[in-house]
């Protein structure tokens, strides 16, 4: 991998405050090293284009266009932050570090401490404090794993609003738990294929769909959110406004790796759209602008969808209804088989193309893993540091796991920096089925 010497890659610097909440969002599109692909919508009409402004916050359309580096985090959404307990924590897990035997440093990112248990609600308090700033009553979203539509449920719940979300059925049917906890914030929860929609209903009635899929539940959200004129849609991943409200993930990161004087050589986060990896990520652009192959970014994703390892680089629907503009990025193609997980949060066919244009200019360097070995790793840090984190989260530990081992045969003493996106209690049927049960 290496950095390109041409003057394409030139980030924003970014100012390294006092650890807290960060005054601003860093908005990585201004500093990509290549221009960020245009969305496309092929029809006569550019009826999806058109069905997007209609449907979505008109905030969060004016948050895709600006294109300022450094964007101010309005003052009540701040509040809303520090409320849910940001600056999360950067741990270092010194019992690891010792049960792997290595010189490396390893820090974590603490995501999983906010009170729905993953980084989601980062951009879920700033969405659903805009749709009250709108006006707006009642929104609809997609949920893949859980995580996000539970953020959505939590957002909603404190500030007054009433959110439907459709659910990927597979994982709506695993984590009962949560599902229970929706419904008790007030959320209304369709398992996708639903029979609320017209493309549930049509895809439902087609057994190897059963289980769902995020980019079915995300057409559901978009053909109800169309007949839904008062309801507004939100997106939890892939498109830039999430993105650009993760990067408090990596702000603060970076304030509290300079208040402790270390510097990272390496960076890593699970994929799934890509928003905690970019959000973790983007504030260190800079760094790795003037550091070449001396700080490096990994992203670890599922085996099952192999986006970046295997996935192809060009225009496709996010969703399965094919009614949102198409985007490029890395893809498996709408009609990939997804097999059924304990990893929806990374179980889609495409993803965000910011990490699209990231990874293809080299920048980032890309690991698919294996469901067992992933809940191996995340059983280990149980152990070591008595964390449960989110199987997400396991495949960048196990990423993380790598790099300490490889320091270890190297002898050297690197800095590894892992975002931990979420936290596995609503997880615990994988760790039973893949850990106990094994
Ligand atoms: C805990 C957790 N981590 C990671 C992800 C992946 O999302 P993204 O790639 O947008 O960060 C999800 C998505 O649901 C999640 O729930």
């Amino acid at each position: 991998m290496s950095t390109p010497s041409n003057n394409v890659w030139a980030p924003a610097q970014v100012p390294v405050g006092e650890p807290g909440v960060p005054t601003h969002w860093l908005n990585p599109i201004p500093s990509l090293p290549e221009p960020l692909p245009p969305v496309v919508d092929d029809s006569e009409d550019q009826y999806r284009m058109k069905l997007q402004r209609r449907i979505r916050l008109q905030s969060m359309l004016a948050l895709d266009a600006d294109t300022n580096s450094l964007i101010p985090i309005p003052e009540a959404v701040r509040e809303d932050l520090a409320n849910i307990g940001r600056p999360t924590p950067l741990t270092r897990a010194r019992a690891l570090e010792r049960r792997l035997g290595t010189p490396a440093q390893i820090y974590l990112k603490r995501e999983d401490t906010l009170p729905t248990g993953a980084f989601k609600l980062n951009s879920a308090m700033a969405q659903v404090r805009a749709a009250k700033e709108e006006g707006a009553e009642r929104l609809v979203t997609e949920t893949g794993a859980g995580q996000w539509g539970h953020a959505v449920a939590f957002a909603c719940a404190r500030l007054g609003l009433h959110p439907t979300i459709f659910w990927a059925a597979i994982s709506a049917r695993q984590k009962a738990s949560r599902h229970a906890l929706l419904e008790l914030l007030g959320a209304r929860v369709e398992s996708s294929p639903s029979s609320v929609t017209e493309l549930g209903r049509r895809v439902g009635s087609d057994p190897t769909m059963v289980n769902g899929s995020l980019g079915l539940a995300i057409g559901e959200a978009v053909e109800y959110a169309a007949g839904h004129p008062e309801t507004r849609y939100i997106s939890g991943s892939n498109v830039p406004h999430v993105l650009i409200h993760q990067s408090v993930i990596g702000l603060e990161t970076k304030a509290q790796l300079a208040a402790l004087g270390v510097s990272p050589d390496v960076l890593i986060a699970c994929v799934g759209g890509g928003s905690n990896l970019v959000g973790f990520m983007a504030p260190f652009f800079d760094d790795k602008a003037a550091r070449g192959d001396d700080l490096r970014f990994v992203a670890a994703e599922a085996a099952t969808s192999p986006r970046l390892t295997k996935g192809r680089y060009e225009y496709d629907y996010s969703d399965l209804g094919c009614n949102t503009p198409m985007v490029k990025s890395y893809t498996l193609g709408r009609d990939y088989e997804l097999p059924p997980t304990h990893v929806g949060g990374l179980r889609q066919h495409s993803g965000s193309p910011i990490v699209g244009v990231v990874h293809h200019a080299d920048l980032l360097e890309a690991r698919a893993y294996e469901e067992k070995d992933i809940f191996a790793a995340g059983h280990a840090l149980l152990m070591a540091e008595q964390i449960l984190i989110a199987p997400e989260s396991c495949h960048a530990l196990l990423a993380g796991i790598e790099e300490a081992l490889e320091a270890k045969r190297a002898g050297e003493a690197r800095v590894i920096v892992i975002c931990v996106s979420g936290s596995g209690t609503h997880d615990l049927e994988g760790y039973v089925e893949k850990v106990i049960k094994q």
